[in-house]
């Protein structure tokens, strides 16, 4: 019998850990021939190659190598050079995960080409279509074949899409298999040790969204109060390329050279980040990964951004969405050292096991025999 042939797609950092998982998975199964294509969105060490280390990833199967640029270039080029890949190869799936530029342009390839389309992390939707992923998220679900959800709401999203039936599938969240699975290997970074910070002696901040580092103004106020705040406590701030570059473009070094203990540093590995995350007092970012990290983690997470697309972590989780209002940001953070920080709990089907529960549920679905499935 032939076998299953998948082709897994990442392109930008939050993809990594959501594939690891995955393709770990597939490989239990004799049945399946399962390869992994980088497209290159993401590109720098720090940002790439780090996490397939961390991870335990082989390299790529396939690198396409089609770098930065515009929406309709970036797009454009995924498209025209995984193209090639599909044709050559053939497969009978070709997996996605999350919302980024890769994410569309390789289903949308797929698809024209008669191949199914499987979404990890399907139906989140921030009702936002200023933000470019809202797009992907919308048009990658309506072209998938499989659409595997993390939390209850996506079905309910997806259903006001006309996308309903047996082909949505809620299987938790492949982001947390890996957190989960890499936790106790991160404990032992000697990431804080080396900067000299205390458990919960310190905040950590991610920022890249446009809405919040595109606009000089919105992230001029958005480094004077995390300039304030430093002088509570220190934060670290590993840095994306995008909001180490505006930064730069706009002049505002001297802002954070103004600030108390505000730590700017380059990205941090999976690992490093997730100790630094672990032990953090609390999180203030505008990713959508670390919304649910912290989460799980139980570690009060501020989210700077007028929405989420992830609900199940503010309803059920630590985090709170607080727009872009710097007072909003300032209010939470003093509740947070005054020991009023959110609790929350772990959310169903976020328990280490989703990917299990994926690749069982296709092999299933693509009438796999029973001999050639998990080993
Ligand atoms: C992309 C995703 C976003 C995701 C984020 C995760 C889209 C539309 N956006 O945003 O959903 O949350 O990744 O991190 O797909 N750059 C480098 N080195 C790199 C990568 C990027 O210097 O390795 C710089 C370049 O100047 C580039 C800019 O960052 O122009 C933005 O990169 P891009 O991939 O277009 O978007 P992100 O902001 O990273
Ligand atoms: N992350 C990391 N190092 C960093 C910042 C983030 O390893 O310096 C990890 C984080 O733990 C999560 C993922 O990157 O697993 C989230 O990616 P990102 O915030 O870039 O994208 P988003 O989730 O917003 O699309």
């Amino acid at each position: 019998m032939n076998k299953l042939k998948i082709l897994n797609v990442v392109g930008a950092r939050p993809n990594f850990m959501k594939i690891a998982p995955l393709y770990e998975e597939m490989l239990r199964y004799p049945g399946i021939d399962a390869k992994i294509v980088h497209t290159g969105q993401h590109y720098d060490k720090q940002m790439s190659e780090l996490f397939f280390d961390n991870l335990g990833l082989p390299k790529p199967h396939f690198y396409l190598g089609v770098g930065s640029g515009g929406h309709g270039e970036q797009t454009g080029r995924v498209m025209i050079e995984f193209e090639k890949v599909v044709l050559a190869e053939r497969p009978d799936i070709v997996l996605v995960v999350g919302d980024v530029n890769s994410t569309i342009a390789c289903s949308l390839v797929a698809v024209k080409l008669g191949i199914k389309v499987v979404h990890v992390e399907a139906g989140l939707r921030s009702y936002d279509r200023d933000m470019p992923e809202e797009v992907n998220r919308v048009l990658t679900d309506q072209i998938s074949d499989y659409l595997f959800t993390t939390e209850r709401a996506a079905a309910d999203n997806l259903a006001k899409e006309g996308i309903t039936g047996d082909h949505v599938i809620f299987a938790g969240n492949v982001m947390i298999d890996s957190l989960l699975h890499h936790r106790e290997k991160a404990a032992s970074s000697t990431v804080l040790a080396d900067l000299g910070l205390e458990p919960r002696g310190y905040g950590l901040i991610t920022l890249h969204r446009p809405s919040n580092v595109d606009d000089p103004e919105v992230l001029g106020r958005l480094l004077d109060v995390l300039g304030e705040l430093s002088a509570r406590l220190p934060l670290l701030f590993p840095m994306h390329p995008r909001t180490r570059n505006k930064i730069e473009e706009f002049g505002l070094q001297g802002k954070v050279e103004a600030a108390a203990d505000l730590r700017l540093m380059e990205p941090l590995g999976y690992l490093d980040f997730m100790k630094c995350t672990d032990n953090a007092l609390f999180v203030l970012t505008d990713s959508g990964g670390v919304q649910e990290e912290t989460t799980v983690l139980g570690v009060p997470c501020i989210t700077t951004r007028e929405n989420t697309e992830r609900p199940i972590t503010a309803t059920v989780g630590t985090n709170v969405v607080v727009g872009r209002d710097t007072a909003r940001i300032r209010e939470e953070v003093v509740r947070i050292l005054d020991g009023r920080g959110k609790q929350g709990e772990t959310p169903e089907l976020w328990d280490g096991h989703a990917a299990e529960r994926i690749v069982g549920k296709l092999w299933e679905l693509e009438g796999g025999s029973a001999d050639a499935g998990a080993a």
